[in-house]
């Protein structure tokens, strides 16, 4: 049985692909700060970490319940992210540091953590995602500044992490609109072109066979943007 780590699994997005993958008989890490839903899921082959998995505690309370399962990880979706509108001229200086935290630096310093205690098996495949607002030269929009620029360091910082480990595949997913609070909150009237459901299926898709064939690539996956 193949073993993914799903990071921000509690809700949207990562909650999709977490209930994508027990359907595709693969066991779940689940990385949230409240289990509550998850928990509802009532299924063996899923283990909840509560944790926060931006700071140095979160990580090893993870690395610790990796080991103490002996788990190696065969997949990681760092799917984790936090999106703040607002205007670089009003933004907080604490809340661009969050984004950048969220979506760029976490999943880094996660990353690093589980490769340094060995949790990760052999020919491992990291994907995380990005955003359509962070991708060369797509539409921009007002008050996504931070968010976009959070998303486009971690792109990138995707395609660096495949020159410095070449024992797995790493790959980014540059992400158009999903129905989730997320979308809601950068685009009040908007309709988004893909249900969680779906793009989690095609991301588990992508998660699981992508590899052999891509590395160091960031993947575009979007109807529209937004
Ligand atoms: N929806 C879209 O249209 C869209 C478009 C492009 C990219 N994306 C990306 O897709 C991913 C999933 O987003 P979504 O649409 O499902 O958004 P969402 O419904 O807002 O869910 C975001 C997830 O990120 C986690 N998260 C938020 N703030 C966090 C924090 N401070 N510390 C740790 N974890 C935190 C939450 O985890 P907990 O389980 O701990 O609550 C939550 O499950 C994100 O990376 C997002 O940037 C979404």
């Amino acid at each position: 049985m193949k073993t993914v780590l799903i990071t921000g699994g509690s809700r949207g997005l990562g909650y999709a692909l977490a209930k994508q993958a027990l359907k595709n008989n693969m066991k779940v890490v689940a990385v949230t700060r409240n289990g509550t839903t998850l928990h509802e899921l009532n299924n063996e082959n899923l283990i909840v970490v509560e944790c926060l998995y931006t700071e140095k505690n979160g990580r090893d309370k993870l690395v610790n319940a990796l080991q103490n399962h002996k788990i190696k990880l065969d997949y990681l979706i760092l799917n984790a992210g936090l999106l703040i509108k607002n205007k670089l001229e009003n933004i907080s200086e604490n809340d661009l540091e969050k984004m950048f935290q969220v979506n760029s630096i976490a999943p880094l310093l996660l990353f690093k953590e589980l490769t340094k205690n060995n949790c990760l098996s052999e020919n491992y495949h990291t994907v995380t995602i990005g955003s359509m607002g962070g991708f060369q030269n797509s539409v921009k929009f007002p008050e996504l500044l931070g968010y976009s620029a959070s998303k486009a360091a971690i792109m990138a910082a995707t395609q660096c992490l495949k020159e410095e480990y070449s024992d797995g595949r790493f790959n980014s997913i540059a992400l158009g609109s999903v129905e989730t609070e997320m979308f809601q909150t950068a685009f009040p009237q908007g309709k988004a072109q893909l249900t969680s459901e779906k793009a989690a299926q095609t991301i588990l898709n992508l998660t699981l066979n992508f590899h052999e064939a891509g590395n160091g690539q960031i993947i575009p996956l979007s109807l529209s943007n937004p």
